[in-house]
């Protein structure tokens, strides 16, 4: 799928030479064990025959000393994977590094039709961000300016441009995803829900487009939800912004029907 001319070859090559020489082995990681294993797929006859869809691809990660009492489940926001907790794109120390010192056993997964997920070519429409988009919208908003506040970014460590190797290693990161958000909800939150079938009550760490899914887990199956720490999770309600316009999340901050009546009021203006 990647069709990088020549010199983009050559440039990742030397950008991953000099990556690999000043960004490895800086970290003090927690030792930890890992498995993994796949939950929430079925099967399903199609015009190709019989196959499994809707599966989702879950990591463990259990340190050698667990103190806590309840396991932290990881869900990244749109187009990243499992890898977006392990280490920084400049090679530093991940959340889960950090985590796994404090005594946590993680959960770490890739979405249903999403890197080690798989996709069905029936099942709906994959597509991935652009550079102007990722630039726009991630690394360099303040010099884009798209909505008022944008400006006042300062948080990408770097230029955020693809003549910075921090920037690269993240947009080399970045994944395809299912273009429509109900079926991705949907499949999202079934496959949690087997998880924490399997595994018990969880916190749950909901990242940016992973933000609706935590509530609709919780909705779903409130014993098995701990606590939700929910990193700039998408909003606002009922409509999109910024990114996409018009209606969206129809039930507050879900997109899918809520099982819970919430106390919430549309104010008047
Ligand atoms: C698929 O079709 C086969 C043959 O008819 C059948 O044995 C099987 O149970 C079907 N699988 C599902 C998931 O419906
Ligand atoms: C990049 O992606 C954005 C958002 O999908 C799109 O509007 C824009 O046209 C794309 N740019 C190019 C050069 O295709
Ligand atoms: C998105 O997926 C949902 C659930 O499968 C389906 O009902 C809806 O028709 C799909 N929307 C589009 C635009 O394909």
């Amino acid at each position: 799928m990647f069709d990088f001319s020549f010199s983009w070859s050559a440039a990742f090559l030397i950008l991953f030479v000099l990556w690999s020489k000043e960004f490895s082995c800086n970290a003090v990681e927690t030792f930890a064990s890992r498995s993994y294993f796949y939950v929430g797929g079925h099967y399903e006859n199609t015009t190709d025959g019989e196959v499994m869809v809707g599966q989702m691809y879950a990591e463990k990660l259990v340190p050698l000393k667990a103190t806590q009492k309840y396991p932290l489940f990881f869900i990244t926001g749109v187009a990243q994977s499992a890898t977006n907790w392990l280490n920084t794109p400049d090679g530093w120390e991940g959340w889960n590094s950090y985590f796994l010192c404090q005594g946590y056993t993680l959960y770490l997964t890739d979405q249903p039709q999403r890197g080690r997920s798989l996709w069905l070519p029936s099942d709906g429409i994959l597509t991935n961000y652009n550079l102007t988009f990722v630039q726009n919208y991630f690394t360099t908003v303040q010099e884009a300016k798209l909505w008022p506040q944008a400006s006042l970014h300062t948080q990408w460590l770097g230029n955020g441009t693809p003549s910075d190797p921090i920037f690269n290693q993240f947009f080399a990161s970045q994944l395809q995803q299912q273009s429509n958000t109900t079926l991705t909800t949907l499949n999202n939150v079934h496959a949690s829900i087997s998880l924490l079938s399997l595994i018990g009550p969880a916190i749950l760490v909901t990242h940016s487009h992973g933000g609706p899914y935590g509530w609709g887990i919780a909705d779903a199956v409130p014993s098995l939800v701990h606590a939700i720490v929910a990193i700039e999770p998408e909003g606002p309600p009922f409509v999109g912004e910024i990114i996409a316009h018009g209606p969206a999340r129809p039930w507050v901050l879900r997109i899918c029907p809520s099982h819970m009546t919430l106390p919430f009021r549309i104010p008047e203006s």
